[in-house]
């Protein structure tokens, strides 16, 4: 177990942080995790252009108990059980994402289910509870480095992307979650982690099914475990005008003229503002019958990358 006791006002003032939409590095029973508000886009993407990670795929949102996460999960009798028995623990678990869960887009990567855990660590503990929302949380290190299992490795890591870095000492563990997906009754392993297949088994009484873990470049199909949300609507990459009926996504200072439904992903060319409002903007323009969306070029760099991987993406269609 660690052994670094945190002040009341440091946890205040990391929640507080946090609150305000900036990141916070804090450790768990696992590794330490760079730290969000799972429910402000913005705060997310900072998240995404602090670890360099070249597309944007789906972050566990972490929560300070089972009650908490009913709030934006669906839980079926055997996720309950799971919870009951591994939470607080090293176990991610899978489910459907709740209607009405604030938690963001940008931080399930625009797909139906959402991956929810309740980590054993008293520091993360006190952090959830005096935050009080789901903290989003991928590994504290940047995109392709090994897990930061202690505050000096975020520090080398991400020192200057990070507002503040609760130091808990070295992980106990060491390796990350579990990730275990429960839906529609089928138990599957999308990530090998802390807790193991078998007493994860011992404990449900059912065998799990050994998933591909989850690529966020794969192609998706209907059915597929993490179908990503695709527009009905084509999309058109790096449009310089409008054609009758489509819709406009836009980026930057100069839109194209259009008579159609528009929406500007950054007036200010600003690609945190952009990667916050993806997800939804698609949605939106999508929502207005258009036949096909024009999307203004977008930079590649940073967040860009990103923006585009998932851009291309939708492009391609189901
Ligand atoms: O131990 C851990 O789990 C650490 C600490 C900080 O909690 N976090 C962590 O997060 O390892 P990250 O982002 O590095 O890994 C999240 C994993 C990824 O493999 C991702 O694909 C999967 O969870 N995941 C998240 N949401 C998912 C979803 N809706 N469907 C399928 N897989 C999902
Ligand atoms: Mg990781």
């Amino acid at each position: 177990m660690p052994t670094v006791a945190l002040a009341d006002a440091t946890i205040a003032e990391a929640a507080e942080r946090l609150r305000a939409g900036e990141l916070v590095a804090f450790p768990t029973e696992t590794v330490y995790g760079l730290g969000a508000d799972a429910t402000n886009g913005t705060a997310v993407a900072r998240i995404f252009a602090a670890k360099g990670r070249p597309e944007f795929n789906p972050l566990i949102s972490h929560v300070d108990s089972t009650l908490s996460a009913h709030a934006h999960g669906i839980f079926d009798a055997v996720t309950e059980r799971l919870a009951a028995a591994f939470w607080p623990g090293p176990l991610t678990l899978v489910v459907p994402r709740r209607a009405g869960s604030p938690i963001s887009e940008l931080a399930t990567a625009g797909l139906d289910t959402l991956a929810i855990r309740v980590p054993d660590h008293p520091a993360a503990q006190a952090l959830l509870k005096a935050v009080g929302r789901p903290v989003a949380a991928p590994s504290a290190n940047r995109s392709g480095h090994v897990s930061a299992t202690t505050a000096d490795h975020v520090a080398t890591d991400l020192g200057a992307a990070v507002a503040m870095i609760l130091d808990g000492g070295a992980t106990a563990h060491g390796l990350e979650s579990t990730v275990l997906a429960v839906i529609d009754g089928r138990v599957t392993l999308l990530r090998p982690g802390a807790v193991t297949v078998e007493t994860i088994e011992a404990l449900i009484g059912q065998a799990i099914e050994r998933g591909r873990h989850v690529d966020p470049t794969a192609p998706t199909s209907p059915g597929q475990l993490a179908s990503h949300y695709a527009p009905r609507a084509r999309v058109r990459l790096d449009a310089v005008a409008v054609e009758a009926g489509e819709a406009l996504l836009a980026f930057g200072p100069m839109p194209l003229p259009t008579q159609g439904p528009a929406i500007n992903l950054s007036h200010a060319s600003d690609l945190i503002e952009a990667a916050a409002k993806l997800f939804a903007s698609l949605r939106a323009l999508d929502a207005t019958g258009a036949r096909s969306i024009a999307v203004m070029p977008i930079p590649s760099s940073g967040l860009g990358n990103a923006i585009n991987d998932r851009l291309r993406r939708a492009a391609v269609g189901r």
